[in-house]
């Protein structure tokens, strides 16, 4: 396949083909003006995709600086947004596909999920689970993930959901913080064909955290699992409450629908809060006019649920329009490399959305996978959470996408909770390497250090500029986040800490992250939280953390290490990298631990990071005049692998 022979220079604009755009959940080219013209209400568009118990009485109130109220008024449950509504017209029809690890699948249809959601909001109202409690949830990629997070809903809880690759340690935090007395958990699952024992990080988590915790468990494997005191059978507590229907329970717009913790700047996970309303209504919005899902679609975000990616694009948006999402457990590359594209014919999966890691995983591997398959089905891709490089989106097009299904680049991040600069598919024309512009209803510009507006293909920084409707509760309400959010001469702004450039169309391509964040294979972590782990670990002297280029992951992470005096080096190596399984999960360990005598610093003695990218990435290092030990350069250049 070559492709429809798009226009492959650089920076060239390619027009949405008219096949999708006249088929398209949104193709009117005048929706950006219309939604300028009637802002705030144009957001009523968003609010309307929902079933509200009371109706909210404006989009929006609030003047230029908070508090930020969305869909004052309103009151709403999500599980019923997302299940009991659909009843009438597609109890019948699949709600969720979930494909296992060893090739087995099991699905649900709208009726069965609903039954399913029921008795676990029964079972774990039983347990004491009320109104405003927070469940942490700590499960792989299996169908009991989302109807747990819908079970919370229903009872008005807030879902703490963990990646399920994180440690002890960090679920023990994360619960702590979050002040969570509930755990939903499993025994263990497959990843690769190894059975991965969850449970027990679990137990030591419970050990870990203070107050007292109850603990469900799925018995995922099916070998039986020991329960000890507090702990409660997920089968047992669905068989005891079979058939039973709970009452949901009315949240107003702005209560939390859940948490879940970032990486910031600081070091420290950052709890980010969404609301019912707001986020369930822009999450619904942009899964209908960005991802152009329909009930009839099967939607496939290969995201994991633990990430925001998969709350608001595998389970929120997609079940809130009544479609069927697929879920899958494991990697694309086990049994064999075509397990995905395997599953595309299967189900006839019409959206695909996944990360650009992914995307250059599978061009490493070769078109000779997806070519085996037949992928018609499929309408349009997406992608997010990172850059996408051009020649990974022509592959993407021509093997995936069979040469002409749009592609959408899809910008957003956790604190915003939904996409905010991408295309709609129908109407913008796609620009390969460039995310989009903000969508309708979104403002936002790209600025230089002194905030103000800076010219076309100038290298500035990002900043959203008026409130949207899934913003997290603490920048509706005006907590501080410290330089994150401010008010200015001219009002309220939100900098999301990530540089760009803006072309004269208004076009926004990302460059990276401004703060002391990486994001490896899509998955944002923070070098602080990584460097005190790594210099906890005794015979550690200092480190630095360092995202470096990886043909695969996007980034790698790279620790130098300086040992203390007489530390053996090989031991230490296995020692920060445990270290960091331990504290983070396996996901964060360091593609390469470099040893060297000093890191390099400045005169004030500030470690200078950005020399040891230039040396991580063997790039030029520029002016180095700043640093007090020159002579450290050679040694790092000659120590790091690349
Ligand atoms: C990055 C994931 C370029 C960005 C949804 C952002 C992107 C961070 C894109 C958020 C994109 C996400 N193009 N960069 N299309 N999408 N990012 O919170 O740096 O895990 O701030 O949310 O990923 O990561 P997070």
């Amino acid at each position: 396949m070559t492709g429809d022979g798009a226009d492959r220079t650089p920076g060239a604009a390619i027009d949405p083909p008219s096949w999708f755009s006249s088929g398209a959940a949104v193709s009117d080219p005048g929706i950006d003006e219309q939604f300028e013209r009637e802002w705030p209400d144009c957001w009523e568009r968003a609010g309307d995709l929902l079933d509200w118990e009371r109706p909210y009485e404006t989009a929006f109130r609030g003047g230029d600086t908070p508090p930020f109220e969305w869909f004052p008024g309103g009151r709403l449950n999500a599980s019923v947004n997302c299940l009991d509504r659909h009843l009438p017209e597609r109890k019948n029809q699949r709600a969720l596909v979930w494909e296992g690890q060893l090739d087995g699948g099991r699905s649900y249809t709208y009726l069965e999920l609903y039954r399913e959601v029921n008795a676990l909001a029964a079972g774990l109202r039983d347990l004491g689970v009320e109104e405003g409690d927070v469940v942490t949830i700590y499960l792989p990629m299996v169908p009991e993930l989302p109807a747990a997070m819908l079970a919370c809903a229903r009872l008005g809880a807030v879902h703490n959901v963990v990646f399920a690759g994180f440690s002890a340690d960090a679920l023990a935090e994360r619960m702590e913080r979050a002040d969570s007395g509930f755990l939903v958990t499993c025994d263990g699952y497959y990843r690769r064909g190894d059975a991965i024992a969850q449970k027990n990080k679990a137990d030591n988590a419970r050990l870990a955290v203070d107050r007292d915790v109850d603990v469900v468990v799925l018995d995922h494997l099916g070998q039986g699992v020991h329960l000890g005191e507090g702990y409660h059978d997920y089968c047992e507590l669905i068989d005891a409450h079979e058939g039973a229907e709970v009452e949901s329970v009315a949240r107003d717009a702005a209560d939390p629908l859940f948490r879940i913790y970032t990486s910031g700047t600081t070091g420290e996970p950052r709890g980010v809060t969404h609301t019912t309303g707001g986020y369930l209504a822009h999450v619904a919005w942009t899964a209908q006019s960005v991802l152009d899902i329909r009930p009839e679609d099967t939607h496939w975000c290969a995201a994991d649920i633990g990430w925001i990616t998969g709350h608001s694009y595998v389970v929120y948006g997609p079940l809130a329009l009544g479609t069927t999402t697929v879920l899958s457990a494991g990697t694309a590359d086990h049994p064999e490399r075509d397990r995905l594209w395997k599953l595309i014919d299967r189900h006839a999966v019409d959206v695909f959305y996944t990360a650009p890691t992914a995307i250059r995983a599978f061009m490493k591997w070769g078109a000779e996978h997806p070519e085996r398959h037949d992928l018609s089905s499929l309408r349009l891709l997406g992608t997010v959470g990172e850059p996408i490089d051009e020649r990974a989106w022509h592959w993407y097009r021509d093997h995936i996408g069979g040469g002409e299904c749009p592609i959408v680049d899809t910008w957003w991040q956790t604190e915003t909770g939904a996409i905010l600069v991408s295309t709609l598919p129908g109407v913008d024309a796609m620009k390969p390497g460039a995310a989009g512009k903000p969508l309708p209803g979104i403002e936002a510009e790209v600025v230089g250090p002194t905030g103000e507006p800076i010219d076309p293909g100038e290298r500035g920084e990002l900043v959203i500029t008026r409130p949207w409707p899934g913003m997290p509760t603490a920048l509706a309400d005006g907590t501080d986040w410290g330089e994150r959010a401010t008010t200015e001469r001219d009002g309220w702004r939100y900098y999301p800490e990530d540089a760009a450039t803006i072309d004269d169309e208004g076009y926004v391509t990302f460059l990276g992250r401004t703060d002391e964040a990486v994001n490896v294979a899509g998955r944002r972590f923070s070098t602080m939280e990584l460097e005190s782990t790594i210099v906890g670990v005794p015979g550690v002297a200092e480190a630095a953390v360092v995202g470096a280029d990886h043909e695969t992951t996007g980034t790698a992470i790279y620790a130098y290490v300086a040992p203390e005096h007489g530390a053996e080096e090989a031991d230490l190596r296995e020692r920060v990298r445990d270290a960091v399984e331990d504290a983070v999960g396996s996901v964060a360990v360091p593609e390469a631990v470099v040893f060297t005598p000093d890191l390099p610093k400045t005169r004030s003695g500030k470690i200078m990071r950005r020399l040891l990218e230039d040396v991580a990435n063997d790039e030029d290092l520029g002016d180095t005049s700043a640093l007090r030990n020159p002579e450290i350069v050679g040694e790092l250049q000659s120590r790091t692998p690349n």
